[in-house]
Protein backbone atom coordinates (compact mmCIF):
# COMPACT_ATOMS: atom_id res chain seq x y z
CA UNK A 1 0.00 0.00 0.00
CA UNK A 2 1.59 3.14 -0.96
CA UNK A 3 0.29 6.12 1.05
CA UNK A 4 1.09 9.57 1.19
CA UNK A 5 1.02 12.48 3.51
CA UNK A 6 0.09 16.21 2.29
CA UNK A 7 0.05 18.30 5.31
CA UNK A 8 1.30 22.08 6.32
CA UNK A 9 -1.50 23.26 3.84
CA UNK A 10 -4.41 25.94 3.97
CA UNK A 11 -6.86 23.90 1.91
CA UNK A 12 -9.65 25.78 -0.48
CA UNK A 13 -12.12 22.84 -2.53
CA UNK A 14 -15.47 23.05 -2.82
CA UNK A 15 -17.62 20.23 -2.30
CA UNK A 16 -19.89 18.20 -4.55
CA UNK A 17 -22.77 18.72 -2.10
CA UNK A 18 -23.86 21.85 -0.70
CA UNK A 19 -22.59 24.62 -3.07
CA UNK A 20 -20.24 26.06 -0.89
CA UNK A 21 -16.09 26.04 -1.09
CA UNK A 22 -14.67 24.84 2.41
CA UNK A 23 -10.99 25.80 3.75
CA UNK A 24 -9.13 24.53 6.49
CA UNK A 25 -6.09 26.76 7.70
CA UNK A 26 -3.96 23.78 8.79
CA UNK A 27 -5.05 20.84 6.32
CA UNK A 28 -3.81 17.74 5.15
CA UNK A 29 -4.18 14.99 2.38
CA UNK A 30 -4.03 11.27 2.60
CA UNK A 31 -3.89 9.56 -0.85
CA UNK A 32 -3.13 6.16 -2.04
CA UNK A 33 -2.39 4.47 -4.95
CA UNK A 34 -3.21 8.41 -7.10
CA UNK A 35 -6.65 8.68 -4.87
CA UNK A 36 -7.69 10.36 -1.51
CA UNK A 37 -8.19 8.49 1.03
CA UNK A 38 -8.52 11.63 3.48
CA UNK A 39 -8.72 15.09 3.83
CA UNK A 40 -9.56 17.53 6.05
CA UNK A 41 -7.88 19.17 9.08
CA UNK A 42 -4.69 17.54 9.70
CA UNK A 43 -5.43 16.46 13.39
CA UNK A 44 -8.42 14.39 11.66
CA UNK A 45 -6.41 13.33 9.06
CA UNK A 46 -3.39 12.07 10.96
CA UNK A 47 -5.64 10.29 13.75
CA UNK A 48 -4.82 6.50 13.51
CA UNK A 49 -2.84 6.79 10.92
CA UNK A 50 0.48 4.36 10.95
CA UNK A 51 3.95 6.16 10.17
CA UNK A 52 4.94 2.93 8.95
CA UNK A 53 1.97 3.10 6.17
CA UNK A 54 3.66 6.39 4.80
CA UNK A 55 5.97 6.38 2.38
CA UNK A 56 6.29 9.82 1.51
CA UNK A 57 5.44 12.73 3.72
CA UNK A 58 5.43 16.78 2.16
CA UNK A 59 4.50 19.85 4.43
CA UNK A 60 3.96 22.76 2.42
CA UNK A 61 4.18 25.06 5.49
CA UNK A 62 1.25 26.77 5.37
CA UNK A 63 0.98 27.70 1.80
CA UNK A 64 -2.31 27.45 -0.41
CA UNK A 65 -3.50 24.13 -2.18
CA UNK A 66 -6.78 24.01 -4.31
CA UNK A 67 -7.85 21.40 -6.28
CA UNK A 68 -6.35 20.74 -9.73
CA UNK A 69 -7.66 23.00 -12.05
CA UNK A 70 -10.04 21.45 -14.80
CA UNK A 71 -10.00 23.60 -18.42
CA UNK A 72 -13.46 22.19 -19.74
CA UNK A 73 -13.17 24.00 -23.29
CA UNK A 74 -9.69 24.44 -25.44
CA UNK A 75 -9.08 24.34 -28.96
CA UNK A 76 -4.93 23.34 -27.89
CA UNK A 77 -4.40 20.65 -30.97
CA UNK A 78 -3.64 22.76 -33.52
CA UNK A 79 -0.41 23.42 -35.69
CA UNK A 80 1.27 26.86 -35.94
CA UNK A 81 0.28 29.82 -34.04
CA UNK A 82 -1.16 33.27 -36.25
CA UNK A 83 1.09 36.26 -35.05
CA UNK A 84 0.18 38.34 -37.71
CA UNK A 85 -3.66 37.98 -37.72
CA UNK A 86 -3.00 38.83 -33.82
CA UNK A 87 -1.50 42.09 -35.51
CA UNK A 88 -4.39 42.35 -37.99
CA UNK A 89 -6.63 42.33 -35.38
CA UNK A 90 -4.79 44.61 -32.97
CA UNK A 91 -5.15 47.25 -36.11
CA UNK A 92 -8.70 46.90 -35.75
CA UNK A 93 -9.43 43.70 -38.67
CA UNK A 94 -12.41 41.84 -36.69
CA UNK A 95 -11.92 38.30 -35.83
CA UNK A 96 -15.37 37.54 -37.78
CA UNK A 97 -13.97 39.47 -40.67
CA UNK A 98 -10.88 37.87 -40.71
CA UNK A 99 -12.64 33.97 -40.55
CA UNK A 100 -14.69 35.27 -43.67
CA UNK A 101 -11.83 36.47 -45.86
CA UNK A 102 -10.61 32.38 -45.84
CA UNK A 103 -8.22 33.42 -42.16
CA UNK A 104 -8.73 32.13 -38.52
CA UNK A 105 -9.59 29.07 -38.40
CA UNK A 106 -9.39 28.15 -42.19
CA UNK A 107 -5.52 29.11 -41.98
CA UNK A 108 -5.17 26.36 -39.18
CA UNK A 109 -7.33 24.18 -40.97
CA UNK A 110 -4.68 25.02 -43.93
CA UNK A 111 -1.58 24.39 -41.46
CA UNK A 112 -2.74 21.72 -39.65
CA UNK A 113 -3.50 19.22 -42.63
CA UNK A 114 0.05 20.13 -43.86
CA UNK A 115 1.75 19.34 -40.67
CA UNK A 116 3.48 15.86 -39.53
CA UNK A 117 1.78 13.41 -36.83
CA UNK A 118 4.54 14.70 -34.81
CA UNK A 119 4.48 18.51 -35.27
CA UNK A 120 1.32 18.50 -34.28
CA UNK A 121 1.91 16.56 -31.38
CA UNK A 122 4.77 18.56 -30.37
CA UNK A 123 2.66 21.52 -29.89
CA UNK A 124 -0.24 20.29 -28.12
CA UNK A 125 1.91 18.85 -25.87
CA UNK A 126 3.96 21.90 -25.34
CA UNK A 127 0.60 23.62 -24.65
CA UNK A 128 -1.08 20.53 -22.95
CA UNK A 129 2.26 20.78 -20.33
CA UNK A 130 2.36 24.66 -20.22
CA UNK A 131 -1.43 24.34 -18.77
CA UNK A 132 -0.14 22.02 -16.22
CA UNK A 133 2.65 24.26 -15.04
CA UNK A 134 -0.15 26.99 -14.46
CA UNK A 135 -1.93 23.81 -12.63
CA UNK A 136 -4.22 22.45 -15.21
CA UNK A 137 -4.80 18.78 -14.25
CA UNK A 138 -7.24 18.11 -16.22
CA UNK A 139 -8.13 19.15 -20.05
CA UNK A 140 -10.84 18.93 -22.48
CA UNK A 141 -9.47 19.19 -26.13
CA UNK A 142 -11.73 19.65 -29.14
CA UNK A 143 -10.60 18.44 -33.00
CA UNK A 144 -11.98 21.51 -35.48
CA UNK A 145 -9.20 22.45 -37.52
CA UNK A 146 -9.46 19.22 -40.16
CA UNK A 147 -12.73 19.44 -41.29
CA UNK A 148 -12.63 16.46 -43.26
CA UNK A 149 -13.25 13.09 -42.53
CA UNK A 150 -9.47 11.60 -42.38
CA UNK A 151 -8.60 15.14 -40.86
CA UNK A 152 -10.63 15.06 -38.06
CA UNK A 153 -9.83 11.73 -37.10
CA UNK A 154 -5.94 11.83 -37.23
CA UNK A 155 -6.97 15.07 -34.87
CA UNK A 156 -8.82 12.73 -32.42
CA UNK A 157 -6.16 9.96 -32.48
CA UNK A 158 -3.38 12.98 -32.11
CA UNK A 159 -5.35 14.37 -28.83
CA UNK A 160 -5.90 11.08 -27.50
CA UNK A 161 -2.23 10.08 -27.60
CA UNK A 162 -0.90 13.52 -26.45
CA UNK A 163 -3.33 12.20 -23.45
CA UNK A 164 -1.16 9.26 -22.93
CA UNK A 165 2.25 10.40 -23.29
CA UNK A 166 1.89 13.40 -20.45
CA UNK A 167 0.49 13.31 -17.01
CA UNK A 168 -2.69 15.42 -18.11
CA UNK A 169 -6.18 13.61 -18.32
CA UNK A 170 -7.46 14.21 -21.70
CA UNK A 171 -10.77 14.31 -22.54
CA UNK A 172 -11.59 14.70 -26.23
CA UNK A 173 -14.08 16.41 -28.08
CA UNK A 174 -15.20 16.35 -32.05
CA UNK A 175 -15.86 19.59 -33.36
CA UNK A 176 -16.08 19.27 -36.87
CA UNK A 177 -18.65 21.96 -37.26
CA UNK A 178 -15.95 24.86 -36.44
CA UNK A 179 -16.12 26.47 -39.95
CA UNK A 180 -17.30 25.42 -43.29
CA UNK A 181 -14.08 24.67 -44.96
CA UNK A 182 -13.11 26.18 -48.35
CA UNK A 183 -13.79 23.23 -50.30
CA UNK A 184 -17.30 23.86 -49.18
CA UNK A 185 -17.71 27.67 -49.56
CA UNK A 186 -21.08 28.86 -50.60
CA UNK A 187 -22.29 25.39 -50.04
CA UNK A 188 -22.86 24.91 -46.12
CA UNK A 189 -25.67 22.62 -46.72
CA UNK A 190 -22.98 20.21 -48.29
CA UNK A 191 -20.64 20.10 -45.40
CA UNK A 192 -23.63 19.63 -42.79
CA UNK A 193 -24.67 16.42 -44.90
CA UNK A 194 -20.94 15.38 -44.70
CA UNK A 195 -21.05 15.99 -41.17
CA UNK A 196 -24.43 13.69 -40.73
CA UNK A 197 -23.93 11.32 -43.30
CA UNK A 198 -20.69 10.82 -42.99
CA UNK A 199 -18.23 12.16 -40.28
CA UNK A 200 -19.86 11.62 -37.07
CA UNK A 201 -20.67 7.78 -37.89
CA UNK A 202 -16.97 7.63 -38.90
CA UNK A 203 -15.36 9.36 -35.96
CA UNK A 204 -17.84 7.80 -33.53
CA UNK A 205 -17.07 4.26 -35.12
CA UNK A 206 -13.68 4.71 -35.34
CA UNK A 207 -12.15 7.03 -31.97
CA UNK A 208 -15.64 7.25 -30.29
CA UNK A 209 -15.32 10.48 -28.57
CA UNK A 210 -17.44 11.48 -25.33
CA UNK A 211 -18.64 14.96 -27.02
CA UNK A 212 -19.77 16.82 -30.18
CA UNK A 213 -19.33 20.39 -30.17
CA UNK A 214 -21.09 22.84 -33.10
CA UNK A 215 -19.80 26.65 -33.57
CA UNK A 216 -23.38 28.14 -33.63
CA UNK A 217 -23.26 31.26 -35.05
CA UNK A 218 -23.65 34.10 -37.68
CA UNK A 219 -21.84 32.90 -41.09
CA UNK A 220 -20.64 29.84 -39.28
CA UNK A 221 -23.37 26.93 -38.49
CA UNK A 222 -26.98 28.45 -38.54
CA UNK A 223 -29.42 27.27 -35.45
CA UNK A 224 -31.36 24.75 -37.73
CA UNK A 225 -27.81 23.51 -39.00
CA UNK A 226 -26.25 22.75 -35.48
CA UNK A 227 -29.63 21.03 -34.23
CA UNK A 228 -29.40 19.01 -37.19
CA UNK A 229 -25.52 17.70 -36.30
CA UNK A 230 -25.86 17.62 -32.44
CA UNK A 231 -29.19 15.43 -32.97
CA UNK A 232 -26.91 12.92 -35.57
CA UNK A 233 -24.22 12.94 -33.24
CA UNK A 234 -26.55 12.28 -29.71
CA UNK A 235 -28.05 9.22 -32.21
CA UNK A 236 -24.00 8.12 -32.42
CA UNK A 237 -23.67 8.38 -28.30
CA UNK A 238 -21.92 11.60 -27.67
CA UNK A 239 -22.86 14.31 -25.59
CA UNK A 240 -23.86 17.76 -26.64
CA UNK A 241 -22.21 21.55 -26.23
CA UNK A 242 -22.28 24.30 -28.34
CA UNK A 243 -20.46 27.73 -28.96
CA UNK A 244 -23.34 29.41 -28.39
CA UNK A 245 -23.81 33.00 -29.07
CA UNK A 246 -20.16 34.28 -28.55
CA UNK A 247 -20.61 37.58 -31.19
CA UNK A 248 -24.49 37.86 -32.50
CA UNK A 249 -27.60 36.42 -30.19
CA UNK A 250 -28.76 33.66 -32.77
CA UNK A 251 -30.34 31.46 -29.85
CA UNK A 252 -27.56 29.17 -29.44
CA UNK A 253 -28.72 28.99 -25.45
CA UNK A 254 -31.93 28.50 -26.37
CA UNK A 255 -30.70 25.80 -28.84
CA UNK A 256 -28.69 24.00 -25.95
CA UNK A 257 -31.48 23.99 -23.37
CA UNK A 258 -34.17 22.57 -26.22
CA UNK A 259 -31.38 19.42 -27.14
CA UNK A 260 -30.52 19.12 -23.07
CA UNK A 261 -26.78 19.86 -23.94
CA UNK A 262 -23.98 19.52 -21.40
CA UNK A 263 -23.16 23.01 -21.70
CA UNK A 264 -23.41 26.09 -23.72
CA UNK A 265 -19.83 27.76 -24.40
CA UNK A 266 -18.93 31.52 -24.56
CA UNK A 267 -22.64 32.99 -24.04
CA UNK A 268 -21.36 36.71 -24.43
CA UNK A 269 -24.41 37.64 -26.17
CA UNK A 270 -26.86 35.43 -24.60
CA UNK A 271 -30.49 36.76 -24.10
CA UNK A 272 -31.53 36.47 -20.73
CA UNK A 273 -34.85 33.84 -21.72
CA UNK A 274 -32.44 31.98 -22.98
CA UNK A 275 -30.27 31.73 -20.46
CA UNK A 276 -33.53 31.02 -18.16
CA UNK A 277 -34.35 28.48 -20.21
CA UNK A 278 -30.59 26.92 -19.86
CA UNK A 279 -31.03 26.81 -15.58
CA UNK A 280 -34.26 25.39 -15.98
CA UNK A 281 -32.21 22.45 -18.13
CA UNK A 282 -29.55 22.57 -15.84
CA UNK A 283 -27.31 23.13 -19.05
CA UNK A 284 -24.06 24.51 -17.51
CA UNK A 285 -22.48 27.82 -18.46
CA UNK A 286 -18.56 27.90 -19.71
CA UNK A 287 -17.67 31.65 -19.66
CA UNK A 288 -14.37 32.15 -21.49
CA UNK A 289 -13.16 35.38 -20.00
CA UNK A 290 -9.73 35.17 -21.62
CA UNK A 291 -11.85 35.24 -24.75
CA UNK A 292 -13.63 38.60 -24.34
CA UNK A 293 -9.82 40.17 -23.08
CA UNK A 294 -8.59 38.82 -26.32
CA UNK A 295 -11.31 40.16 -28.66
CA UNK A 296 -11.87 43.43 -26.69
CA UNK A 297 -15.50 42.70 -26.39
CA UNK A 298 -17.59 43.22 -22.76
CA UNK A 299 -17.59 40.03 -20.63
CA UNK A 300 -20.57 37.44 -20.14
CA UNK A 301 -22.89 38.20 -17.82
CA UNK A 302 -21.96 35.70 -15.32
CA UNK A 303 -23.81 37.37 -12.15
CA UNK A 304 -27.01 37.10 -13.89
CA UNK A 305 -26.19 33.75 -15.12
CA UNK A 306 -25.13 32.67 -11.32
CA UNK A 307 -28.85 34.84 -9.95
CA UNK A 308 -30.48 32.70 -12.45
CA UNK A 309 -29.12 29.93 -11.12
CA UNK A 310 -27.11 28.26 -13.56
CA UNK A 311 -23.59 26.16 -12.47
CA UNK A 312 -21.06 28.89 -14.08
CA UNK A 313 -17.44 27.29 -15.52
CA UNK A 314 -14.29 28.80 -16.65
CA UNK A 315 -12.08 27.40 -18.99
CA UNK A 316 -9.54 29.21 -21.55
CA UNK A 317 -10.61 28.14 -24.99
CA UNK A 318 -6.91 28.31 -25.64
CA UNK A 319 -6.63 28.38 -28.93
CA UNK A 320 -4.12 30.37 -31.81
CA UNK A 321 -6.92 32.83 -32.36
CA UNK A 322 -9.02 34.46 -30.38
CA UNK A 323 -7.84 33.29 -27.05
CA UNK A 324 -3.86 32.30 -27.04
CA UNK A 325 -3.74 31.51 -23.18
CA UNK A 326 -2.78 27.89 -21.41
CA UNK A 327 -3.57 29.54 -17.98
CA UNK A 328 -6.63 28.87 -15.57
CA UNK A 329 -5.03 31.47 -13.19
CA UNK A 330 -5.07 34.10 -15.53
CA UNK A 331 -9.05 32.98 -16.27
CA UNK A 332 -9.47 33.14 -12.54
CA UNK A 333 -8.35 36.80 -12.11
CA UNK A 334 -10.60 37.92 -15.10
CA UNK A 335 -13.65 36.10 -13.82
CA UNK A 336 -12.73 37.55 -10.08
CA UNK A 337 -12.11 41.35 -11.50
CA UNK A 338 -13.80 42.16 -14.59
CA UNK A 339 -16.83 39.59 -14.53
CA UNK A 340 -18.27 40.53 -10.96
CA UNK A 341 -17.25 36.80 -9.73
CA UNK A 342 -16.30 36.33 -5.85
CA UNK A 343 -13.23 33.82 -5.04
CA UNK A 344 -15.22 30.98 -4.05
CA UNK A 345 -17.70 31.36 -7.34
CA UNK A 346 -14.30 31.17 -9.27
CA UNK A 347 -12.27 29.01 -7.80
CA UNK A 348 -15.44 26.62 -7.94
CA UNK A 349 -15.40 27.65 -11.88
CA UNK A 350 -11.96 26.49 -12.58
CA UNK A 351 -12.67 23.19 -10.30
CA UNK A 352 -15.84 21.62 -9.88
CA UNK A 353 -17.99 22.83 -12.13
CA UNK A 354 -15.66 22.61 -15.29
CA UNK A 355 -14.95 18.77 -14.23
CA UNK A 356 -19.33 18.74 -14.36
CA UNK A 357 -19.30 20.48 -17.90
CA UNK A 358 -17.11 17.84 -19.06
CA UNK A 359 -18.82 15.19 -16.62
CA UNK A 360 -15.41 14.31 -15.20
CA UNK A 361 -16.94 15.44 -11.69
CA UNK A 362 -16.65 11.60 -10.32
CA UNK A 363 -13.07 11.86 -10.42
CA UNK A 364 -11.51 15.16 -10.22
CA UNK A 365 -12.65 18.90 -9.61
CA UNK A 366 -12.50 19.09 -6.11
CA UNK A 367 -10.43 17.61 -2.68
CA UNK A 368 -12.95 14.83 -2.20
CA UNK A 369 -12.41 11.20 -0.66
CA UNK A 370 -11.76 8.44 -4.11
CA UNK A 371 -11.21 11.34 -6.20
CA UNK A 372 -7.89 11.68 -7.71
CA UNK A 373 -4.96 13.25 -5.54
CA UNK A 374 -4.77 16.45 -7.81
CA UNK A 375 -4.08 19.31 -6.56
CA UNK A 376 -2.16 22.86 -6.93
CA UNK A 377 -0.16 24.30 -4.50
CA UNK A 378 0.08 28.18 -4.63
CA UNK A 379 2.64 30.92 -3.55
CA UNK A 380 -0.03 32.40 -1.34
CA UNK A 381 -2.18 31.75 1.82
CA UNK A 382 -5.79 31.52 -0.13
CA UNK A 383 -7.06 31.53 -3.63
CA UNK A 384 -7.81 34.99 -4.09
CA UNK A 385 -3.40 35.28 -4.79
CA UNK A 386 -4.27 34.40 -8.33
CA UNK A 387 -5.63 37.94 -8.77
CA UNK A 388 -3.88 39.53 -6.14
CA UNK A 389 -0.27 38.77 -7.53
CA UNK A 390 -1.27 39.97 -11.38
CA UNK A 391 0.51 38.84 -14.16
CA UNK A 392 2.49 36.61 -12.00
CA UNK A 393 1.83 32.68 -11.74
CA UNK A 394 0.95 31.73 -8.55
CA UNK A 395 1.95 28.22 -9.34
CA UNK A 396 4.80 26.34 -6.73
CA UNK A 397 3.90 22.99 -8.30
CA UNK A 398 1.32 20.33 -9.00
CA UNK A 399 0.22 16.94 -8.03
CA UNK A 400 -1.27 14.61 -10.27
CA UNK A 401 -2.79 11.63 -8.75
CA UNK A 402 0.24 12.32 -5.81
CA UNK A 403 2.78 12.37 -7.82
CA UNK A 404 4.91 15.70 -7.92
CA UNK A 405 4.38 16.53 -11.76
CA UNK A 406 5.61 19.89 -12.32
CA UNK A 407 7.52 22.29 -9.57
CA UNK A 408 8.98 25.82 -10.08
CA UNK A 409 12.47 25.63 -9.67
CA UNK A 410 14.27 29.42 -8.45
CA UNK A 411 15.77 29.11 -12.18
CA UNK A 412 16.63 32.91 -12.20
CA UNK A 413 19.89 34.52 -12.25
CA UNK A 414 19.85 37.47 -11.53
CA UNK A 415 23.18 39.35 -13.78
CA UNK A 416 24.14 42.48 -11.94
O1 LIG B 1 -13.98 29.38 -29.22
N1 LIG B 1 -15.27 30.31 -31.86
C1 LIG B 1 -14.76 29.35 -32.39
N2 LIG B 1 -13.68 28.69 -31.99
C2 LIG B 1 -12.69 29.24 -31.14
C3 LIG B 1 -11.65 29.98 -31.91
C4 LIG B 1 -10.83 29.07 -32.73
C5 LIG B 1 -9.81 29.78 -33.57
O2 LIG B 1 -9.88 31.00 -33.83
O3 LIG B 1 -8.91 29.07 -34.04
C6 LIG B 1 -13.33 30.03 -30.03
O4 LIG B 1 -13.18 31.25 -29.91
FE1 LIG C 1 -13.90 27.70 -28.34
Amino acid sequence: MTMKLFRGARIYTPLATGNRVMSWEKGAILARNGFIEKVGPEEEVLRDLEPAMVEQEVNFGGRCVVPGFVDPHTHMCFSELREQEFALRLSGVSYMEILASGGGILSSVRSLRAASDEKILERTKKNALTALSHGTTTVEIKSGYGLDTASETRMLRLIERAGREIPTTVIPTFMGAHAIPSEFSGDPEGYVDLLVREMIPAVSAECDPPFCDVFCEEGVFTVPQSRRILEAARKHGMKLKIHADEVVDTGGAALAAELGAVSAEHLLAARGENLAKMASEGVIAVLLPATAFSLRKPYADARKMLELGLTVALATDCNPGSSFTQSMPFVFSLAVMNMGMTVEEALAGCTLNAAKAIESDHFCGSLEKNKMADFVVLDGETPAIMAYNSGVSPVLSVYKRGECAAQRLDDWRFCR
